[in-house]
């Protein structure tokens, strides 16, 4: 089986490495050689982590490498197996993208968006793979995040999902199914608490710290709600927060004002150096409220 991916970002790269790592010969394609090199140094550095841990010996991730073939041509992605995009979230992107591809992969392939709150349905529709068509929706950071939600439309086949969660599963991953919503499960739930801390902080409840420790030491998560925007991109949890607001028309998934004000100001995260916490020092990050 050969695995096809498109885009070799944060996600891409990180899907491309877990499906190079399971075995798959996997090719990665992206707009602009800089991309490619950027998302393969990238999954260098990850794999470098896991060898260094003695989660993965030398042979393993030299072979990992050898599996994996980055390219700028839809022509390369032809005989995949399954092909799971992970470019840009714009719908009309997308839309070209998987129309200009479903003209060169062979038709029995699947095609798998890992789209976090686009609807799977209005990319199908841009192909005649209706019944091939599912949402794969990874976490960040790939290489470590255990889930993956297989998402089905009206039109997916049985088989295809089962297929899919089969996929999943040999990836090293725990797939649970879920249905055409934006958002599917857990942005359906995370992204209201997200949004929810950034109107506690507006209100003066706790600061960002508080509220921060108050999450992680009262409730056991990883990460407190503001490091996890940090983490995840301010720009990009505003971007699902509006696209969720729109399908579901409820004030919870409606990005606060500071949030906007913040995306505004290009504090988007760890990734601009600033967002909720300053990362000037990097391992000593300071809370900007
Ligand atoms: N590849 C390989 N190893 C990595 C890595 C990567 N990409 N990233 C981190 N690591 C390693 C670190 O080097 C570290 O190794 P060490 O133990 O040898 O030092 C180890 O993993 C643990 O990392 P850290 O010590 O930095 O931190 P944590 O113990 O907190 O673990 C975490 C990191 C797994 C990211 C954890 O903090 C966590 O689970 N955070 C929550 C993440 C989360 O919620 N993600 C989902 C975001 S939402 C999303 O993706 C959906 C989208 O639609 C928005």
């Amino acid at each position: 089986m050969k695995v096809g991916v498109l885009g070799c970002g944060l996600m891409g790269s990180g899907i491309a490495q877990v499906a190079a790592t399971a075995g798959y010969p996997t090719v990665v394609k992206e707009v602009a050689e800089e991309f490619l090199k950027k998302g393969m140094a990238g999954i260098e550095k990850s794999l470098g982590k896991f060898v260094e841990k003695g989660t993965l010996t030398t042979d393993q991730r030299n072979d990992t490498l050898d599996r994996l073939r980055g390219t700028l041509k839809f022509e390369d992605l032809a005989d995949c197996d399954i092909v799971i995009e992970a470019i840009t979230e714009n719908l009309q992107v997308k839309r070209e993208t998987y129309a200009a591809l479903d003209k060169i992969v062979k038709p029995a392939a699947i095609f798998a968006s890992n789209t976090s709150s686009l609807v799977i349905t209005e990319m199908m529709t841009a192909t005649k793979r209706v019944d091939r068509f599912i949402g794969m929706h990874f976490f960040n950071p790939v290489p470590l995040m255990k889930l993956v939600e297989v998402v089905s439309t009206i039109t997916t086949s049985p088989e295809v999902m089962d297929q899919a969660m089969k996929f999943a599963a040999s990836l090293g991953k725990v797939p649970i199914r879920a249905s055409d919503r934006s958002g599917f499960i857990v942005n359906r739930l995370l992204v209201p608490y997200l949004l929810d801390a950034v109107r506690a902080l507006e209100e003066g409840v706790g600061s960002v710290e508080d509220i921060d420790k108050g999450m992680k030491l009262g409730c056991g998560y990883p990460m407190g709600p503001f490091t996890l925007l940090d983490f995840v991109g301010l720009e990009t949890t505003y971007y699902i927060a509006n696209i969720m607001f729109e399908e579901f028309r409820e004030k919870r998934f409606a990005p606060p004002p500071l949030l906007k004000r913040l995306v505004l100001a290009g504090y988007h995260g760890r990734k601009t150096g600033r967002g909720f916490y300053d990362y000037s020092d990097p391992a000593n990050p300071k809370p900007m409220f």
